[in-house]
């Protein structure tokens, strides 16, 4: 009987299962975290393709030499780059994936059941936080919209990609060698401590062979990554706030999880920073740098940010960006490539 055979050899699911469970408590032993020593069989240092980019300031990055980057042995392709966000940095996107990001245009879980413009705004009306609204929240989909039921982008059902998170990714994808990623999806992935995310391929793009950005922001998270079926027996990594894992070349189509959300053990976000300034002179891609300045700096006023660090004190929120089109595309209409 298939079925009997598929579920013998789904590894993948077994794996998933001892992590979720709460009881008994799985141990945490061989999840990896890249920076631990202990770990230094499981993955290795690699170096930047770019050294530097005069950007990485503003977006609320460290200097990109200082960026500490780690390839997994045993899943070739996929990458992770111990948190290298500043702490004002790290305030500015979370703020971003909290205010802006879940606001119409954009499409979001709610739109179904509470159809609301502005769901933070929302959240607030009354003075004290709608603790019910807040923990609606899902997923907010920004760019080309993923179809979760057909999983089929279109053209029409997209809208204008956020230029700062375009202009984010650029770095990143430069600093690794891509020099000709486009932002053209996200996924915005809002995650309760009960939260479990199952085993999926993401295999919708045109563009399969550009690499995805996922970046982790909040509560850390036990990442699984397996194979191209899931008879193959994951890894577990563990990602904490600020860090961006790379799914790229074999690892872009593997079957992966999120099977559990742990407790943050540092929350760099909330640690003192200074005050971001502009690097007169650099030329962005998609934005103005003033503006991009003035608001990474709002966040240093603790009143301010107070109300966003509530949420991620018992939430993680993951970005989670594709490339669609081919190189050459300008649309999905466009077959000439
Ligand atoms: C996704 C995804 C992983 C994460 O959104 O497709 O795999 O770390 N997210 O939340
Ligand atoms: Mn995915």
């Amino acid at each position: 009987m298939k079925r009997t055979w598929d579920m013998r050899n789904d590894n993948f699911m077994k794996v998933f299962k001892y992590y979720k469970s709460n009881k008994p408590k799985p141990s945490l032993e061989a999840v990896i975290s890249v920076d631990n020593t202990n770990f230094s069989n499981e993955v290795k240092i690699i170096s930047q393709v770019v050294k530097d980019d005069l950007r990485a300031k503003s977006l609320g990055l460290e200097d990109v030499s200082k960026w500490e980057i780690f390839s997994s042995n045993n899943n070739p392709g996929f990458i992770i780059i111990k948190n290298p966000f500043t702490n004002l940095g790290q305030r500015y996107w979370m703020r971003k994936c909290l205010e802006e990001y879940p606001r119409k245009p954009h499409k979001r879980n709610i739109d179904i059941d509470k159809p609301v413009d502005d769901w933070w705004a929302e959240c607030f009306k009354s003075g004290v936080c709608d603790r019910k609204l807040q923990k609606k929240l899902r997923w907010t989909t920004l760019g080309y919209h993923h179809n979760w039921d057909t999983k089929v982008y279109s053209e029409e059902n997209k809208t204008a990609f956020p230029l700062e998170l375009a202009e984010l990714c650029d770095v990143v994808a430069r600093t690794l060698g891509y020099s000709t990623f486009k932002a053209e999806a996200a996924i915005v992935n809002y995650y309760h401590m009960d939260s479990t995310l199952s085993a999926h391929t993401d295999h919708s793009e045109v563009n399969l062979e550009a690499p995805l950005f996922s970046f982790s922001f909040g509560q850390s998270a036990i990442l699984l990554l397996g194979g191209h079926d899931k008879s193959v027996k994951p890894t577990a990594f563990l990602l904490s706030s600020g860090d961006i894992a790379v799914m790229s070349k074999e690892a872009r189509l593997c079957y992966h999880a999120v099977p559990k959300i742990l407790p943050a053990s540092i929350h760099h976000w909330n640690n003192k920073d200074m005050t971001c300034s502009s690097n007169l002179g650099v030329e962005f891609k998609y934005i103005v740098e003033d503006d991009l300045i003035k608001e990474m700096n709002k966040n240093l006023n603790m009143e301010e940010w107070s109300k966003f660090n509530t949420y991620v004190e018992e939430s993680r929120i993951n970005i989670n960006v594709r490339q669609v089109l081919n190189e050459n595309q300008n649309s999905l209409n466009d077959q000439s490539i």
